[in-house]
């Protein structure tokens, strides 16, 4: 029997309204970021084999697409390309006809502000290396690729981007981009830092995507080991040092703790990038019928709130409002 006072959860559990009322945690359509592929050379969308259900764009077609995420409430999307041409130097990337140029124009001129243009700002789409910065002697030039880094980020600000958002884990990248901006005129151009970005076997579905995978070696010697928490946390602190507006962890489901230790040790938004592999994931087992596509989508995406996330970058972007309008 029970003894005063008396202790009962479920109290709280008894009924819908109840329940809504001590929600701790919301999740809202405002809260997505929606990433769109535009590639060069393409005159109908194509189907991404390894993420079913997300398309490459052509330019003609990007509007279209921008105008259904528009149309869902979600309030950003995070631009990639894929260019035609690459080189050593990865020129397309802040080429001011590339095709991430191409496409901010065409979206500032159909959509003004409705919708926040962010884009991400690295090389490997760009270089024969797949690499996200410039070979010198057969490895990665760190102050080499910052410049071009900052290159690539005013060149997008030049036709008018919300959010630059830098991922190729350069030491200073958030600097150099700060600096170029500023220089340029842009000082109201926001940065949105892949901060802890972690060499991670879950982007192998967006490599595929986007055609960025190294040709040679791999991503060690930027990425963040998965295994260095503390080492995460220098990474954002660096970043937000260095200026960086919004900071970001990625991947995001298996690096809660992360997303969490950073909304209590900084005072910036903190995004989280659920990446393609949680994607993937999600979408193969629900296409065997082994789990709840829906359920599963709604729980993850609350769970990355709940850890801490303001924002969430995910290709569960549209479903995810879809059933959070229904
Ligand atoms: C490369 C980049 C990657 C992703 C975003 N930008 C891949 C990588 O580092 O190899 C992965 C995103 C995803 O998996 O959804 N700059």
């Amino acid at each position: 029997m029970s003894t005063f006072p008396n202790r009962r959860l479920r109290r709280l559990r008894k009924s819908e309204k109840i329940r809504e009322l001590v929600q701790e945690t919301r999740l809202s359509v405002k809260d997505f970021i929606c990433p769109v592929f535009i590639q060069e050379d393409l005159k109908e969308p194509v189907n991404i084999d390894s993420m079913p259900g997300i398309e490459r764009f052509p330019i003609e077609k990007v509007n279209e697409e921008v105008g259904r995420i528009s149309d869902l409430g979600i309030p950003a999307i995070m631009l990639f390309g894929l260019p035609s041409s690459k080189d050593d130097a990865g020129s397309s990337a802040y080429d001011e006809n590339g095709i991430v140029q191409r496409a901010i124009t065409e979206i500032r001129k159909n959509f003004g502000e409705k919708i926040a243009i962010m884009a991400d700002v690295c090389l490997c789409q760009y270089t024969k290396s797949g690499h996200c910065g410039i070979i010198k002697d057969q490895k990665i030039d760190n102050d080499s690729s910052i410049e071009t880094l900052a290159n690539i980020a005013v060149s997008q600000a030049k036709v008018g981007v919300d959010v630059v958002s830098p991922s190729a884990m350069m030491d200073g990248q958030v600097m150099s981009i700060r600096k170029g901006l500023d220089d340029a005129g842009f000082s109201d151009v926001a940065i949105m830092s892949h901060s802890a970005k972690h060499r991670s076997a879950f982007y192998s579905p967006f490599r595929s995507a986007a055609e960025c995978a190294p040709q040679f070696g791999d991503r060690k010697t930027y990425q963040v080991p998965f295994s260095n928490a503390r080492e995460a946390m220098r990474e954002v602190e660096m970043d937000v040092n260095e200026g960086a507006d919004i900071i970001m962890i990625k991947p995001a489901l298996a690096y809660l703790d992360l997303i969490a230790e950073s909304k209590k040790r900084f005072n910036v938004p903190v995004s989280a990038y659920s990446v393609s592999g949680e994607y993937s994931l999600v979408k193969g087992a629900a296409k065997q019928g082994w789990i709840q596509e829906n359920d599963v989508i709604t729980e993850i995406l609350y769970s990355i709130k709940r850890a801490g996330a303001d924002m969430i970058v995910t290709y569960f972007a549209k479903s995810g409002a879809e059933i959070l309008n229904e």
